[in-house]
């Protein structure tokens, strides 16, 4: 939305965090008795509580007001319906058809892509399920691993999604490389039988320098013990780029197709997704699909005071520009989230980490924190107390499943009194008043302001009955609805990431000079730094 009207909004936003900066949370507690009930909402399967923000009824209508300002339902339908609203490609941004089953045509440049999308799913789902039953198999070998090469969005999605859904996982194991250090693939492939190794290549540009390099040594790893006549069965290729996947010597029968209107950080939904399809069969990655598709429909329907995403984007615009919360913490009680954090860490900083406004003016206002995290309990133990009484307040969604799927509950009943007790204490905090009283009688002074919390420190948490298919597909699709909803009222494109071109190039640059010592190359390229850094690279490399 124009910079002008924000400011209006944020001015008088303002006033109201000087209003409410002088009452306590557990104040608010007191004098709103249905508080826990009126700032929360109940979707049905997920329940999502963030009345343990300072906020209040007055702030929360000003915040509603400014996503009606920001014509959040327009945008909203703009995008559904394939609006080119990735204006600096020029490109629609559909990964919400991807989940949307039958339905009226989505026409993106004169083709109605609910076709395509059910032709590729088609195909994929086919293959997917002849590698779990073994009709798709390696000469006499049937399918024992698979390895996904990918990076970033083509790989975030899948080995999150693979972790958390081990329970459900009943075909071959899955495996991950991603980064271009070569330990990766050595650790990874350490141990594994070429013959029966399926390798998927999954790059949505089929150029990403890293997965290329793996893609090749994938080849080389092979050939030690397969004939080069029977390669190509090892080798399946997830990209838009067909003619790239064509040359690399991927059979088109095995090359899985999708679209450039399918942002990489939000391709788990496409044929992207194919080792997660493999991994736990298409039943349940059709169960994924429905319980994002039942968030885009609640992101849909529901009127902006009672919808989640909307809500937890407003609560974070809250934050990062009335409050000046830099960092947002996710914190799942779920051990098999624990990629969780690093998937919605690309996923909102690669889509919100902008400053350049849709007028390309410079944003004057606070756009995407930064976002990190770790499973708890683990972190409890780690960096949860500069979370309690560090100088930075950093506001945490906290996630966690009444039932593990573990038949004894034992342990889940520990890990949940612990994610209740961890948003409690950074909400309530201990007061001077409390540590004296805990120190009674030998109390020391000195040791008081150690002791104290000062609580009011803000959190959201979901809770969800266990983590299915279907709620891990709702929860995904929330957090992009939440950070679809931010960009528009920051003004940004949230889906290009032109931010990530100058690295690369430069790394493209520098590469060659690592070949040969003393080569003559002009060293006024790069600083000097750079230059010394390269030079000790080849002392040390001797
Ligand atoms: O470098 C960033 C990026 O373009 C991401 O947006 C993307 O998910 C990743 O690289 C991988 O790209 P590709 O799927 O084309 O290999």
């Amino acid at each position: 939305m124009p910079q002008s009207a924000l400011s209006t909004h944020f001015q008088s936003l303002k006033k109201h965090r000087s209003r409410l900066e002088n009452l306590s949370l557990s104040a608010l507690f007191q004098s709103e008795p249905n508080r826990a009930d009126d700032l929360s909402i109940d979707d049905g399967v997920l329940f999502f509580d963030f009345s343990k923000n300072r906020i209040d009824q007055q702030s929360l209508a000003v915040l509603l007001n400014l996503a009606t300002d920001a014509k959040i339902e327009e945008a909203r339908g703009r995008m559904f319906r394939g609006g080119k609203i990735n204006f600096t490609e020029n490109r629609a941004v559909l990964h919400t058809a991807l989940r949307a089953g039958e339905g009226p045509a989505i026409i993106v440049d004169g083709i109605n892509v609910r076709d395509q999308i059910s032709k590729a799913k088609r195909q994929a789902f086919d293959f997917a399920e002849k590698v779990r039953s073994g009709e798709y198999s390696l000469g006499r070998h049937t399918i024992k691993d698979v390895v996904n090469i990918g990076i970033g969005g083509s790989d975030l999605g899948p080995v999150m999604c693979v972790a958390a859904l081990q329970p459900y996982c009943s075909g071959p194991n899955i495996h991950f490389v991603s980064n271009v250090d070569g330990a990766d693939f050595h650790d990874t492939t350490k141990g594994l039988d070429p013959h029966s190794t399926l390798f998927v290549i999954a790059s949505k540009t089929f150029t990403t320098a890293e997965t290329m390099a793996n893609a090749k040594l994938a080849k080389t790893w092979l050939s030690e013990k397969i004939s080069p006549r029977d390669i190509g069965r090892h080798f399946v290729a997830l990209s838009t780029n067909l003619e790239a996947t064509a040359e690399f010597g991927i059979d088109k029968n095995r090359i899985f197709g999708f679209w450039d209107w399918v942002g990489g950080r939000y391709s788990i939904w496409s044929s992207i997704g194919l080792s997660l399809m493999i991994a736990i069969g298409s039943d349940n990655y059709q169960q994924f699909l429905e319980g994002a598709k039942s968030a885009d429909e609640h992101f849909l329907k529901q009127r902006l005071e009672d919808n989640i995403p909307v809500l937890m984007a407003l609560i974070g615009i809250w934050h990062r520009n009335i409050w000046g919360f830099s960092a947002h913490a996710v914190l799942p009680y779920d051990n098999r989230l624990l990629h969780f954090p690093a998937y919605l860490q690309q996923l909102d900083m690669e889509s919100n980490g902008k400053h350049i406004c849709a007028d390309s003016t410079i944003s004057q206002y606070s756009t995407g924190p930064v976002i990190w995290g770790e499973p708890g309990t683990n972190g409890q133990h780690a960096f949860y107390q500069l979370l309690h009484q560090g100088s930075d307040i950093i506001p945490c969604d906290f996630l966690v499943g009444a039932l593990s799927h573990e038949i004894d509950q034992t342990h889940q009943k520990m890990l949940l009194a612990n994610c209740l007790a961890q948003s409690e204490a950074m909400m309530l905090g201990r007061s001077p008043q409390q540590v004296t009283e805990m120190m009674q009688p030998n109390i020391d002074a000195r040791l008081v302001p150690h002791k104290v919390f000062e609580g009011n420190r803000p959190s959201n948490t979901f809770i969800y009955q266990k983590l299915t298919p279907y709620v891990l597909g709702k929860l995904i699709a929330y957090y992009e609805h939440k950070i679809f909803v931010q960009g528009v009222i920051w003004g940004i494109n949230s889906f290009d990431q032109w931010g990530v071109e100058l690295g690369k190039q430069l790394a493209s640059d520098i590469q060659p000079l690592l070949e040969k010592e003393h080569v003559s190359y002009d060293s006024s390229i790069h600083d000097a730094s750079t230059n010394n850094l390269i030079a000790r690279f080849f002392q040390l490399s001797k």
